[in-house]
């Protein structure tokens, strides 16, 4: 999955390789040299050692110059990499239908896409990396070392590989499963501070955080209890991986000893046991880090290719005239857990240019029947149809649908950070000044557009509910909509702000001929409808 990312970075990346495999090579070499400045320091033959110095002085040069060459172009290049897969999910976040968001939490689902995108770029790059370095790495070694000794490599190998088994089956046995338990007790925390952020009026008017507190120091206590389990299995770890490392390698040097090699070749032998035991660290690695972040991978392709995709939107009709459509629900029947029908063979007929009112009590399913107006949870449809004018809402092209077809103001007020003016205007390139000046009249109370500033970036958090109401009201009339679909938009305003808005619906209905849904529970302000349904 990852080769559709490397387009345009190959040719840097196989330079990063390259320089990789050279510095593994050169690095190869060095215990080498160092083994033969030890015998001549020993054996205080002093000819050759300039040389061997100066050998050992270049060799470590070259090899680090690659190195740092190798290292450059990976982290720049890893980067841009996972910065490509991080654009294409954010985009896959615009496509998903509401119903995949129904039962997540917000918190959940980018979260672990970012670890996610990050686990894979590591699978992929990181270990391609370490593998085809160890790989150069390993080729050398084993043809430094066979040229003196066969059977001490071989001893050696099997040495190394039986200490890296022991290491791995007691972290696999002790340590994972306690890695995995805190990291979720960790999730688990965050999730339950940013509930109560998200809702601390609430919680904080029913003086519920000594629940809060409760919930954390529970989760805590266990984290505790975890950790300190984790550090006696941190200390027995390093007790048994230093002891086997001096037995492995009094082993070599006491074979060594018994095959009568001399003491150059067993010298030689001490010194790579460390490299041979990292290359098999690294594979072993590598293999894990597979296992582990398969999951990752499944995740993501998981939810790239997950069929709840607005795709659903799959044709680009675009009306070439003036577009103002009646809108009819067809034998509807609808459910959002594929369980419960919420809606069930329903007809609704919504006439064009007038103001359709619907009423019904709690839970009916009013909003409901907006959002599926809105051409969301389009794939929860069982059976029947939603036309405009006849065309099916799945024809008609989505940008053309929501920037110049409907405009819809929620149940509750949603804003967004920035000033009012930004909210009101959004990024509409050109609006209707006189309506713009007409709508202002609605929010003059706390705002003048002379006043405006754009950095006031905070205002908009400080407004009451019924001014947020209004504002929201306000910005879908702005965008001047062929449809307008309205939940409860006066829930939260006095008797003086409904009457105006009330009218200002009226008027824009007639003035601007656009088709008005009106969702109320309340039926005194239903009397501006033309038309009233009941649920
Ligand atoms: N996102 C959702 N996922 C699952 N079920 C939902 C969802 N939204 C609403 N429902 C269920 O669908 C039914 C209709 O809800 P809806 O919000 O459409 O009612 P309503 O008529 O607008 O009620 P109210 O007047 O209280 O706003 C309810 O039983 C509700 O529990
Ligand atoms: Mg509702």
């Amino acid at each position: 999955m990852i080769v559709k990312y490397l387009d345009g970075y190959k040719k840097h990346l196989s330079i990063g390789f390259l320089s990789g495999i050279i510095s593994s090579v050169i690095l190869s070499f060095i215990p080498s040299i160092y083994s033969n400045i030890i015998e001549c320091l020993i054996t205080t033959k002093t000819d050759n050692l300039h040389e061997y110095l100066l050998l050992f002085i270049f060799y470590n040069l070259f090899c680090n110059i690659f190195a740092s060459i190798r290292g450059c172009i990976f982290a720049l290049y890893f980067e841009l990499i996972l910065n490509k897969m991080k654009k294409n999910i954010l985009n896959n976040y615009f496509l998903k239908d509401l119903i995949y968001y129904n039962d997540k939490n917000p918190n959940d689902v980018s979260n672990f896409l970012i670890n996610d995108i990050r686990n894979i770029s590591d699978v992929y790059l990181q270990n391609c990396n370490v593998f085809i370095r160890d790989l150069a790495h390993f080729i050398t070694i084993t043809y430094i070392l066979t040229q003196k000794s066969c059977l001490l490599y071989i001893i050696a190998i099997s040495l190394s590989s039986i200490q890296i088994l022991i290491e791995h089956l007691y972290s696999e046995l002790f340590y994972k499963k306690a890695f995995e338990e805190s990291h979720k007790l960790l999730i688990k925390q965050n999730n339950l501070i940013t509930e109560y952020i998200n809702k601390i009026d609430t919680y904080r008017s029913l003086n519920l955080e000594k629940i809060i507190n409760n919930r954390w120091n529970k989760i805590n206590d266990k984290y505790i209890n975890l950790k300190i389990k984790d550090a006696l299995f941190y200390a027995i770890h390093i007790l048994i991986t230093q002891t086997i490392n001096e037995i492995t390698m009094s082993l070599i040097i006491f074979i060594g000893m018994y095959l009568e090699y001399n003491t150059n070749i067993i010298l030689l032998f001490i010194l790579y046991r460390r490299y041979i035991t990292d290359i098999i660290k690294d594979i072993n690695e590598i293999r894990k880090s597979i296992v582990i972040n398969n999951v990752s991978i499944e995740n993501v392709n998981k939810f790239i290719k997950d069929k709840n995709d607005i795709d659903i939107f799959n044709s680009s009709y675009i009306p070439s005239n003036i577009f103002n459509p009646d809108i009819e629900i067809r034998n509807l029947t609808f459910s959002y857990d594929n369980i419960n029908n919420v809606i069930t063979n329903y007809n609704l007929f919504i006439e064009n240019n007038k103001i359709t009112g619907i009423f019904g009590r709690s839970g009916k399913g009013k909003s409901t029947i907006l959002k599926l107006l809105l051409g969301f949870y389009l794939n929860q449809i069982k059976e029947g149809q939603i036309l405009f004018n006849n065309v099916n809402i799945k024809f008609i092209d989505k940008t053309y649908f929501y920037e110049k077809l409907v405009s819809y103001v929620g149940q509750e007020p949603v804003l967004f950070p920035g000033s009012i003016r930004s909210n009101l205007i959004g990024d509409l390139q050109n609006y209707d000044t006189t309506l713009y000046d007409k709508l202002l009249e609605l929010i003059n109370d706390f705002y003048k557009d002379e006043e405006n500033n754009d950095d006031d970036d905070d205002k908009i958090l400080k407004l009451s509910g019924g001014q947020k109401q209004r504002m929201c009201i306000c910005r879908a009339i702005l965008r001047k909509p062929k449809i307008l679909l309205l939940d409860e938009p006066t829930s939260a305003l006095d008797i003086e702000n409904e009457t105006k808005i009330l009218n200002l619906i009226k008027y824009i209905s007639k003035t601007y001929k656009m088709t008005i849904v009106l969702i109320s529970h309340d039926k005194s302000i239903l009397e501006i409808c033309d038309k009233i349904i009941e649920l």
